[in-house]
């Protein structure tokens, strides 16, 4: 791994064998930064992953590569309810240990804000109190915090409190979508 950028890109289910494991080392090497439990995940096939790299667009998740390895990815997820179709959340955001400092999370991020700008009206996402890397990160990224959901996950006997945070995508510039 050199200096260079790494290659962004949406993932598709294509993907899904790399991607299924770079999602179960991330929730084994960071419980505390996700909602979903190894074990549970563990138990989900390839048929699994490659539905969630299939979800109906605006839905997409973005992979970080170096060397065509995938180090990085992070999901938004939109709720097909028309009532909530404005919104998208921010999710399963990791970066491999070895490719971190660089600037990959940065430009996954900065993929998904883009994509999402010309599509949707509002990001949210929730991020753990003691996460000081994730939070500057968000925050960089222009997104707002707005709430404190004190004991929202349990793991491993530790409660985490996370702070609720949202992107008003309107005040940014928009290009016309063609999904
Ligand atoms: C949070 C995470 C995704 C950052 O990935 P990364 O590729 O190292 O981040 P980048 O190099 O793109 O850094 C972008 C910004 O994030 C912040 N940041 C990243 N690492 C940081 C650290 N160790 N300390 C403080 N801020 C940090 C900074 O604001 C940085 O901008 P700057 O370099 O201009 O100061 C990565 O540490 C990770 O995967 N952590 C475990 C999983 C996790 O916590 N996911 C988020 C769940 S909500």
């Amino acid at each position: 791994m050199g200096a260079e950028a790494p290659e962004i890109r949406v993932l598709g289910p294509q993907d899904a064998a790399d991607y299924r494991a770079l999602r179960l080392f991330a929730l084994e090497c960071e419980p505390e930064a996700f909602s979903a439990d190894l074990e549970e995940a563990r138990g989900h096939g390839l048929d699994w992953f490659r539905n969630r790299l299939d979800l109906p667009p605006p839905s997409a998740t973005f992979g970080a590569f170096f060397g065509g390895t995938l180090v990085g990815a992070a999901s938004l997820i939109v709720e097909t309810s028309r009532k909530m179709s404005h919104r998208g959340l921010v999710a399963g955001v990791f970066v491999s240990p070895e490719a971190r400092g660089r600037g990959v999370a940065a430009r996954l991020l900065g993929g998904l804000v883009d994509h999402a700008t010309d599509r949707l009206d509002v990001l949210d996402l929730a991020v753990g109190t003691y996460n000081a890397p994730a939070r500057a990160l968000y925050l960089r990224l222009g997104f707002t915090p707005y709430g404190l959901m004190r004991d929202a996950l349990r793991v491993n006997g530790r409660s985490i409190d996370e702070e609720m945070m949202s992107l008003d995508l309107r005040t940014r510039a928009r290009r016309p979508a063609s999904d």
